[in-house]
Order: structure tokens, then sequence, then C-alpha cells
């Protein structure tokens, strides 16, 4: 038998001390006691709830006494700024990650600037406060958030751990990041955060192009795979179930080539719900090599 593994002891942050896990750095914006927008560097903080109507959240676990726990504790709200890979960004982060500093004392030292979040959305529960706190225009996306008192802060009374349940109101998304995203190509440079080590440094990686890796040829598209790159591609165009099956055939390297084709020359024709017909008359004229 290999002998090639060896026991790690588990022991406290044991994400950062007993293990390698590659994470996100998120500046998250709250509002202090002031009203001024404190902004602190986070990496605990990973999709939690991911289907179900209004029901999509992040978990963020923060220390009790940071400032970010207290100003969602007190506000209910927050904004997760997802920052790109940038040395003097990371730089920046660590500063603002230095526990024990109040909001006026760390803000003075931020490079980053500060926009309204009040236009691109609401609170869902507006009691504490009638907008999100100020975004991050540097961010790649941001994600705007109302704290779930329902679900528990604490497991243990004893840990001045917390876990937040943000329940994400919106997420925004730098325009051409989204057209990104609807086209299945590029991807923005994002940091990976290994965390803090050796008790000196925080360590992060360089983000190199993603690569793809097509499923299996003989998979071929299911209809739920279908049905997900089409409602996707651009929220203005909706299409009808008998319409998406009209793609089942296409090759999956070829499908987003082809629903931008089909949404296109929808947008063109002033349609924003594509039939099966629509598919169809377009097959007819561009695609009767088939
Ligand atoms: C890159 C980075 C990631 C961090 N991630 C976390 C985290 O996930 N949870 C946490 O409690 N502290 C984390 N910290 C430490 C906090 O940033 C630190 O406690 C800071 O004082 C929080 O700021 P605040 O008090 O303004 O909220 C991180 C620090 C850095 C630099």
């Amino acid at each position: 038998m290999s002998q090639d593994f060896t026991e790690v002891r588990i022991v406290d942050n044991f994400y950062q001390t007993s293990s390698f896990i590659p994470m996100p750095v998120i500046l998250v914006s709250t509002f202090s006691e002031s009203g001024m927008i404190n902004l602190g560097p986070y990496s605990l903080c990973f999709p939690h709830i991911i289907a179900g109507d209004q029901q999509h959240a992040m978990m963020l676990i923060a220390r009790g006494s940071s400032n970010t726990a207290a100003n969602i504790i007190r506000t209910k709200v927050c904004a997760l700024n997802f920052i790109p890979d940038t040395k003097k960004y990371m730089k920046n982060c660590v500063m603002l990650g230095y526990p024990g500093e109040t909001t006026e004392e760390k803000m003075k030292k931020s490079i980053f600037t500060l926009l309204p979040a009040a236009p691109y959305s609401k609170p869902r529960n507006c009691q504490a406060y009638a907008t999100h706190p100020d975004i991050v225009k540097e961010a790649v996306q941001v994600f705007l958030c109302s704290w779930d008192e329902s679900f528990p802060l604490q497991y243990n009374k004893e840990h001045m751990e917390y876990h937040f349940l943000l329940r994400i109101d919106k997420i925004i998304m730098q325009r051409k990041w989204r057209d990104c995203l609807f086209k299945g190509q590029g991807f923005p440079a994002m940091p990976v955060d290994y965390g803090y080590r050796d008790n000196v440094r925080f360590w992060f990686a360089r983000h190199s192009p993603p690569y793809a890796i097509p499923i299996p040829r003989e998979k071929g598209n299911t209809m739920a795979t279908v049905k997900y790159a089409c409602s996707r591609f651009d929220p203005a165009v909706k299409w009808q179930e008998d319409a998406c099956a009209r793609l089942l055939k296409v090759p999956a390297i070829f499908l987003n080539g082809m629903i931008e084709v089909v949404v296109d020359a929808a947008k063109e024709k002033g349609i924003s719900v594509i039939t099966p017909r629509f598919v169809d008359s377009l097959r007819d004229k561009r695609f009767d090599e088939e």
C-alpha cells in the first residue's frame, strides 16, 4: 500500500493552518455607526443557498469583534465587492485587514473608490437602511446583500466566529465581464487567497487563464444544459421550452454561438420571446446546409 499520505493535525483556522484552500478576496462594505463606509477584506465567503426564488445566499464567516460583524448586525445590509488580481490591490486589502482599527483610522489608507449602490438596488427589508452601502468601483462584480437573521449567527457561544447568511438582493458586474459571462468566453483575473499561513504573511496566487474541459461528446446536450444556456444568455430575451429543444442536437461547442445567432436575430426583429417557429425560420434561412 502506498504510504505517500501522512496525517496533518487539525488545528483552529484549519483552512489556512492545516490545509491548502483557494479562496476569493472580497471587500465587504458596510455602514459604520457614523454613517461612513467601512471596507473589510474577507475570504471565508462562499455560495451557501444556490437555488429557489429569492433564496440565493452567501455565507460570510467573520470575527464577532470586527467592524464588519457589528455593522451588519446593526444595519442588516452589506455589499460583497470581488477585487481583481492586482498586487497593489492585494497590498491595500492586507492593510485594511489589520484587526482593531476603527473605520475612520483604516479608511484613510484605502486606495479604493466608492460609488453609491442606490442606483442599482434596494435592500429587501429596508427596516434599518434604505440602501445598500457604497460599492467599490474597481470590483469585478458586487453582490448587494441583506442579512437573514433567522439563520443562527453562532453555533457555539464560546467562539467569536459569526456566520452571516447573506441573501443576495442583486448581482452587478462590470459590463465587459457581463458580456463575457453571457457569451461563455473570457474571464476576469481574480486572485486566489491561500490565507495567513505563517503568522507573518498573507499568500495570494496569481490568476492564469482558465482552460475548458468539454463533457464527453457521446453525452450530447441535455435539455437542462440547453435551457440553462438559453436562459442566461440575455435576460431581455425569453425562450419557450420547445424552442430550446430545437437546439438539442447542436454540438456543445457550438451551442453558445448558435444561441447568439438566434438572440441577435430576435432582437433585430424586436422579438422578446423565442418560439420554436422562430428558430425553425432561422434554420431555413441560415442553416439549410444541415
Ligand atoms: C485577504 C484577507 C482575507 C481575510 N479573510 C477573513 C475572513 O474570511 N474572516 C475573518 O474573520 N477575517 C478575515 N480577515 C481578517 C479581517 O480582514 C480583519 O479581522 C479586519 O480587521 C476586518 O476588518 P473590519 O474590522 O473592518 O471588518 C482577512 C484578512 C485579509 C487580508
